[in-house]
């Protein structure tokens, strides 16, 4: 009451989606506690977290869903594109199979969420840059061709986990 600090101007829901361990859990880690986990366990349903920032002198308040990339954990998937105003498509730089399934993940986000939603396609583990199997120049033409944002990302070391959340809250903004 009266903390201009606990002021919240906007509340934005943004969703994680992609294949099983490609580190969706630990990019919403790094984001909202600034944690990292090498034994991360799958996630099973939905899980949220939150985090307020400022963007442009307003109070935003990230909050953001993370759901299992295993179909048999998953949550009912119109509830959990309920509202989103942001997607975070994820893939592993690591595994060719989790770049080549994003074409589904965008179908079905295409398929529930509201058509403004702002996308950013992101590849993850780029600490991994030695066992790379997807090439940066192949992801960069397919976000360039179906207008999504795109970056690549490490939740291990924080490498771009910030930016790739700015630059989808401010799209939004
Ligand atoms: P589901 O919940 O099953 O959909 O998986 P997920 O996408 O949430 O993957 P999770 O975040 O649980 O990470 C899977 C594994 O990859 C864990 O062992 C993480 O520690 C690891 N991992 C996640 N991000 C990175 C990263 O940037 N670099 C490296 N080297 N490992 C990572
Ligand atoms: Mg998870």
């Amino acid at each position: 009451f009266g903390d201009a600090a606990q002021k919240v101007d906007y509340v934005f829901k943004v969703v994680l989606i992609g294949d099983s361990a490609v580190g969706k859990s630990q990019i919403l880690a790094r984001f909202a506690r600034n944690e990292f986990s090498l034994d991360s366990k799958a996630t099973i349903g939905v899980e949220f977290q939150t985090r307020t920032l400022v963007i442009q002198h307003k109070s935003v308040k990230a909050q953001i869903w993370d759901t299992a990339g295993q179909e048999r954990y998953r949550a009912v998937t119109s509830a959990y594109y309920r509202g989103a105003v942001g997607a975070m498509l994820v893939y592993d730089i690591t595994k060719r199979q989790t770049f080549d399934h994003i074409p589904r993940w965008l179908e079905e986000l295409r398929a529930h969420a509201d058509k403004n939603i702002v996308i950013i396609l992101i590849g993850n583990k780029t600490d991994l840059e030695d066992q790379r199997a997807v090439p940066t120049e192949d992801a960069k033409e397919f976000a360039q061709k179906e207008g999504l944002f795109f970056l690549e990302t490490s939740a291990l070391n924080a490498t771009n986990v910030e930016t790739a959340f700015l630059t989808v809250l401010t799209e939004i903004f």
